[in-house]
């Protein structure tokens, strides 16, 4: 049987990496792998192996702010393998910052990546799947795409309109064959934090902002850490997920990561107030 075509983006590490390695080595796969900078490709071809390499794992260069890499990457796919029968938008920055400090330019950086560059990869796709009358959309979120969390007020943002986007899509393009899925891990040990403060500084050092405010971020970060901390998942335990998601015979369209990440989905639809939301914030970090 022909392999299935995948198309990943965000592969220079974490999630993006694990998922594309674990496809790449799946026999039913083959895989294209982009990053933004493939100067950064370095950990990728080692996790990937010779046996991968150019065989069932091509690493390109897509960077989904960029709509003009978009079409090499496209064109190259159809021209080689007449289709395309996955996308996985995993690429995604993040912001952690005291809200009224947050710079105008780096809430633009946050949402021009993580939703208006998707949703422009995937307006380029749908035509593709469409003519093939079959495909699987699969967005990486988050908890924080049906969770608030205190000071990722705008990464919370970010992913909120990614699970709108998609559950609309989902529904818009059924009858097209073309399938949707989110992937909602709870937190991830991968480079995200590392790379957390790229669109903007935490606020800290800001002089605008007043003392009090400034140690409850540190409090508040610290605690919610220590919340996590137990619940922390690695790149390959979502990868496998996202494995999972692209081989079941009739994909949900979600998929939480972790025990965790299920409860928080429950306790957050158990109660359509949002009293329940609050009360559980005021708990823990109060
Ligand atoms: N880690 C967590 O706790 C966690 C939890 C839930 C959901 N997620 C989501 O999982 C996804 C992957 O994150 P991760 O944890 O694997 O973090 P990561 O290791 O920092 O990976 C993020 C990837 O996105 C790429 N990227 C950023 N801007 C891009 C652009 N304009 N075009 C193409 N690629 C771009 C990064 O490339 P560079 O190397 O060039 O920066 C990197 O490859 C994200 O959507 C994130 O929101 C993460």
């Amino acid at each position: 049987m022909a392999p299935r075509i995948v198309l990943i983006t965000g592969c220079s590490s974490g999630i993006g990496l694990s998922a594309a390695v674990a496809l790449a080595k799946h026999p039913d796969f083959k895989v294209y792998a982009t990053m933004r900078n493939t100067g950064k490709k370095g950990d990728l071809e080692k996790a990937a192996g010779g046996g991968c390499l150019d065989k069932t794992l091509f690493i390109r260069k897509l960077d989904v702010k960029d709509d003009k890499t978009f079409k090499p990457v496209l064109d190259e796919i159809i021209n080689s393998n007449g289709k395309l029968d996955v996308l996985i938008n995993n690429a995604g920055l993040g912001m952690l910052t005291i809200s009224e400090a947050a710079p105008v330019e780096g809430v633009r950086h946050i949402l021009e990546t993580n939703v208006i560059g998707l949703f422009q990869l995937t307006q380029a796709v749908i035509p593709i799947m469409k003519k093939q009358k079959a495909g699987h959309i699969v967005n990486v979120t988050s908890i924080a795409g049906f969770l608030g969390t205190p000071y990722s007020t705008i990464y919370c943002a970010s992913k909120f309109a990614v699970e709108g986007m998609t559950e609309s899509l989902a529904a818009e393009l059924m009858s097209d064959n073309i399938r949707f899925s989110l992937i909602e891990p709870g937190p991830v040990k991968t480079n995200f934090r590392e790379n957390i403060q790229e669109a903007s500084g935490t606020g800290l050092d800001n002089p605008d902002v007043d003392e009090d405010t400034k140690k409850r971020f540190v409090a508040v970060l610290t605690k919610l850490r220590e919340i996590y901390a137990p619940v922390t998942q690695t790149a390959d335990e979502i990868g496998g997920v996202i494995v999972k998601a692209v081989t079941d015979e009739k994909p949900c369209l979600r998929y939480q990561t972790s025990e965790d990440a299920i409860k928080r989905a429950k306790f957050k639809l158990a109660d359509p107030s949002g009293n329940s939301f609050l009360s559980m914030y005021r708990e823990a970090l109060e």
